[in-house]
């Protein structure tokens, strides 16, 4: 796989590894990078030109090599002097996927310093008619890999002092989703448990926060059979340019969630006070893929 460094200097804030270096051999430095999963497509990939733009290093996740590269060679004109653009193919559900970028980087200079877990997929319709398989392979990326990448990405940035992870769930998190139900309880998942590690970060120098945005106009709910969805028309949709801006906001900030648009915002504390029998059918009827082939 090829990757795209620009220059092997070492940002402002690079930090000393111990490799165990004597008092005559200084010890190698890497530089903080932001790494995107999910990089390559929709709001991983605004996400990630956002974070350049502002003048970090960063390091784009994807299955789809070519993609990745096509994409860097599209951002490549965002990159700031003295930083480096990478990318890394590999499927984030693959148990030795951070082992293996871990050593991706250290080959390249870099570390994590901002991990961005934002690589997911969704599944439309009724949950009875989805394949076994189809469930598996959701679970597997919105929550097993998340939750991994997490864990090992949070040890290593305690052990550091300091980093931040950055948990992409989605307003469907506030809510359980009839005709996206796994989606819906994925992203439960994501905003509970990122929530809980903002708490236990406390102290650490280390920031765990998560986003939940409503609908981004991406390819997102075409993949889903959704696009003609009542939602579609009824909740308004953002950029994903708008998006990253607001998790940007979010990581310079330091918040623990980060709900990008007023409206969404308002959204998700009618969603939190809403009584559950009236919630969940209204938004199984917002939810309902309709006009499928
Ligand atoms: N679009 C929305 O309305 C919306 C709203 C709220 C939250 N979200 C959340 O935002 C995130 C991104 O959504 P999006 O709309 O930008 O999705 P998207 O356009 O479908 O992009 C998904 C990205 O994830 C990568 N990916 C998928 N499976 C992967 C795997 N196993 N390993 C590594 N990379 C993988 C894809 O590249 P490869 O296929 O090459 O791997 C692609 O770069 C998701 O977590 C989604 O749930 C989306």
């Amino acid at each position: 796989m090829r990757s795209n460094k620009q220059t092997g200097q070492p940002g402002d804030n690079a930090i000393q590894t111990g490799n165990g270096s004597g008092l005559f051999e200084p010890a190698p430095t890497t530089t903080p990078a932001v790494v995107v999963t999910g990089g390559s497509k929709g709001i991983g990939r605004a996400i990630a030109k956002e974070f350049l733009v502002k003048g970090h290093s960063v390091v784009l996740v994807a299955r789809n090599a070519d993609r990745l590269e096509q994409v860097a060679a599209e951002l490549r004109d965002f990159l700031p002097a003295r930083r480096q653009l990478e990318v890394f193919a590999v499927d984030v559900t693959r148990d030795d996927s951070y082992a293996l970028l871990g050593q991706h980087l250290a080959e390249r200079g870099l570390h994590t310093d901002v991990l961005v877990n934002n690589a997911g997929l969704g599944l439309g319709g009724p949950f009875f008619e989805q394949s076994s398989d189809d469930l598996d392979r959701l679970i597997a990326l919105n929550v097993g890999a998340l939750t991994r990448w997490t864990r090992l990405a949070m040890s290593e940035m305690i052990g550091r002092g300091r980093g931040h992870i950055i948990n992409m769930a989605s307003l469907g998190g506030y809510a359980p989703g009839p005709n996206q139900a796994a989606y819906y309880a994925s992203k439960a998942y994501v905003i509970s448990l990122s929530e809980a590690l903002s708490a236990e970060a406390v102290g650490t120098g280390v920031r765990v926060s998560v986003t939940a945005p409503g609908p981004v106009e991406t390819g997102f709910h075409a993949t889903m059979e959704a696009d003609q969805s009542f939602y579609r028309y009824l909740v308004p949709s953002l950029s994903p340019e708008r998006v990253a801006k607001s998790v940007y906001g979010g990581y310079r900030f330091g918040s623990r969630v980060i709900i990008p648009g007023l409206i969404n915002r308002l959204l998700s504390i009618f969603m939190r006070i809403l009584p559950h029998p009236i919630l969940v059918p209204l938004v199984g009827w917002l939810l309902a893929q309709r006009g499928r082939s």
